[in-house]
């Protein structure tokens, strides 16, 4: 029997526009640029990607597209996509293998552009036309406003921008959602004017996306859950890195350098971000606020426990684990939890505004505090920059953590010159590993360089670190660097598979 859909699409004329994913599909045909809702595995589109897929698959005919998000999405947009052929070129962001693959094969071309900057470029045409906006929604009121599910991110932009909108209603997404989304899109030069938000709970915008009714093209109905990413359970190296973090609170608490409540929080995503955050629990710490991007297991369990009064951010990609959970206790959230775009979350000017401290996860950081984020050796993409650039240049404080080796002990993830540069030494404050903390406020590259290597390397690089600083700082120079041996410290991984000390390489002399 066909659901009652009186409730989830409001609007009559609406209504009538419902039709199967594969009609819906056909809509979007070669050369077009969509962009689709979603952001981390969270309230992304997945039945019309899956009939796209599915109809190469039947006939053969293969609609070659450009496709722009919010950030990473689950396997029903991305993966079904690339395994059919159908992705030219993707942007801002992705963490799934078969893309990831794609794009380290140079089968799809990638755009790592920071994701607080996505919408302006799309309303400014940077990204050519939108010709189809395809977002997935909880509900459509009276009006055509699109009320989004677990994630904003470009939204309101594509459907703004685009010829043409499909929608798909997903009825796993509870109405309960319906309230917690907080719309704003700001002006464009040179008629920007300041986002007024100056707290972290303040609201400024609607609850929806507003949407001509006219612009909906199709409206395609579904109950294809959110395929959210399991997380790594809780280890002793992020333990670790917790309790420096909280250390290094209450001493900046007690320099009040940072007030009793702290400023207001954001993490980074992945299994290092939560697993630190979680530390935060049993810290002592009351009153905080959390304006991020993503809410994943901690920060719904420090939202539960009343320790953050309020969080913002502009997806909720809880493990599966806890996604009913959070559905059961939608409700409760509602005047705490905020989805926002990501303009908005990501926006330089209120992350300064706000004071955040800034807290992400690099793969790789040198001993002057320079870190890279994104790509592996160099030049394997791992997921993008996403936020962490957004956040870490413009914070109060902006801290990284990494675990301080990788690859079971194979790869020292504090090097003396990183493969690839996602945040320099100018933004980086503090670096954190399970080893330690080094605080590089003031501190000049020589002074750096002997905190991390000595807080934060593993002991068993730490030595080969010192060697080569050491021999560095008598060559020379502001940052002191032997640039040959420097430049082939990757090399001991990828030519023996550790970079354990190889006296060969250690001893090629730098020319002078
Ligand atoms: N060299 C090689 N591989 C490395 C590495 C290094 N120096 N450091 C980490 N890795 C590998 C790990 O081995 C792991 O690989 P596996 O999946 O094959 O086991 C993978 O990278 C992820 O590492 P993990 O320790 O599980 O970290 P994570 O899930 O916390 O993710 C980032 C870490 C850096 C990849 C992730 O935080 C990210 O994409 N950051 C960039 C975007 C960002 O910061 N966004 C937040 C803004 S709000």
């Amino acid at each position: 029997m066909a659901p009652d859909l009186t409730d989830r699409i409001r609007c009559r004329q609406i209504r009538r526009k419902v039709v199967p994913a594969d009609e819906a599909a056909r809509l979007i045909t070669n050369g077009m640029v969509v962009g689709a809702s979603g952001f981390t595995p969270a309230g992304y589109p997945k039945a019309v990607p899956l009939a796209m897929a599915k109809r190469v698959e039947l006939t053969g005919e293969r609609p070659v597209i450009d496709l722009l998000t919010g950030a990473s999405v689950g396997d029903e947009l991305d993966g079904a996509l690339v395994r059919a052929g159908i992705l030219r070129k993707r942007l801002p962001y992705q963490t799934n293998t078969f893309i990831r693959q794609a794009i380290n094969d140079g089968r799809v071309l990638f755009v790592d552009d920071h994701l607080s900057q996505v919408s302006q470029r799309c309303r400014c045409g940077h990204y050519g036309d939108i010709d189809v906006a395809l977002v997935e929604a909880a509900m459509i009121d009276e009006e055509g406003g699109i009320v989004p599910t677990t994630s904003v991110g470009n939204s309101p932009s594509f459907v703004r921008q685009a010829k043409k909108v499909i929608v798909e209603i997903n009825l796993s997404q509870p109405l309960d959602l319906v309230g917690i989304h907080d719309i704003y899109t700001p002006g464009d030069p040179p008629d920007r004017r300041a986002i007024p938000i100056l707290s972290t709970g303040d609201r400024i915008g609607s609850p929806y996306i507003s949407c001509d009714p006219d612009k909906i093209a199709a409206v395609v109905v579904t109950d294809i859950p959110d395929g959210v990413r399991p997380l790594a359970p809780v280890d002793d190296s992020a333990r670790r890195m917790a309790s420096h973090l909280i250390e290094f609170l209450r001493h900046e608490v007690k320099k009040s350098r940072l007030p009793e409540n702290l400023l207001p929080l954001q993490s980074g995503v992945g299994n290092v971000a939560n697993a630190v955050l979680a530390g935060l629990l049993d810290s002592g710490f009351e009153g905080m606020t959390f304006y991020s991007e993503v809410i994943q297991d901690s920060a719904l369990d420090l939202l539960d426990a009343g320790k953050f009064t309020v969080a913002s951010a502009t997806s909720l990609s809880p493990s599966p684990e806890r996604l009913p959970v959070m559905y059961a206790n939608m409700r409760d959230y509602r005047g705490r939890l905020i989805l926002r775009p990501q303009e908005i979350t990501n926006s330089p000017e209120v992350i300064h505004r706000l004071g955040l401290i800034a807290m992400n996860t690099a793969i790789e950081l040198d001993i002057y505090g320079n870190v890279n984020s994104t790509n592996i050796m160099g030049s394997t993409m791992m997921n993008g920059i996403g936020g962490s650039g957004d956040f870490s240049r413009n914070a109060y404080l902006t801290i990284f953590f990494a675990p301080s080796t990788a690859k079971g002990g194979s790869i020292s993830t504090v090097v003396p010159m990183v493969s690839h540069v996602d945040h320099t030494e100018h933004e980086v404050n503090i670096v954190i590993t399970e080893q330690g903390l080094a605080d590089l406020r003031g501190r000049s590259p020589r002074e750096r360089a002997a905190a991390i290597i000595e807080n934060c390397a593993h002991p068993e690089y730490r030595t080969m670190l010192q060697d080569y600083f050491s021999r560095a700082e008598r060559s020379g120079g502001h940052t002191p660097h032997l640039l040959k041996e420097a430049l082939s410290w990757h090399l001991r991984y990828i030519e023996t598979g550790t970079m354990r000390p190889a006296q060969a390489l250690c001893a090629v002399p730098e020319p002078r």
